[in-house]
């Protein structure tokens, strides 16, 4: 019985998977990888150590645990909403991302950090 059951489970979750992500495009990691390939590696590298580019505007090493340690995720969705007082830093929505990715775009950033 408990191996029909999760025989299943892996099939019914996929659909609901797929049914949830043409309905309300909920982002999946792919989408957010592509994101920051597109749009973030310009300036925050493949790595998140910062492209040269980005070095000039000043970004933060997304590898450098003492970083990730000084902000906290409310601290880095207000930057990624509002922008900062960095002049070279514009909201993200300027950059055409979605309000809803930011979340699994913070978890990718933290991602670089291991
Ligand atoms: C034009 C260059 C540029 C692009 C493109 C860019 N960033 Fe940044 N990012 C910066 C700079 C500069 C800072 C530092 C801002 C500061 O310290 O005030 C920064 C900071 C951040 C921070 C840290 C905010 C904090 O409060 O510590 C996060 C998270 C971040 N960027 C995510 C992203 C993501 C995700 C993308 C792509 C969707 C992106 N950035 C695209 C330049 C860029």
């Amino acid at each position: 019985m408990k191996k029909i059951f999760s025989c299943c489970a892996i099939p019914i979750t996929a659909m609901f998977g797929l049914y949830f992500g043409f309905a309300s495009s909920t982002v999946n990691a792919e989408d957010v990888n592509k994101t920051y390939k597109d749009t973030c590696e310009l300036c925050h590298g493949t790595d998140g150590k910062g492209s040269e580019a980005g070095k000039q505007f000043g970004v933060p090493d997304f590898t450098n645990a003492d970083y990730q340690k000084s902000r906290t995720d409310a601290q880095m969705k207000e930057s990624m909403t509002n922008g900062t007082k960095n002049p070279n830093y514009v909201k993200l929505s300027d950059l055409g991302v979605d309000a809803a990715d930011l979340d699994a775009l913070i978890t990718l950033v933290r991602g670089f950090c291991k």
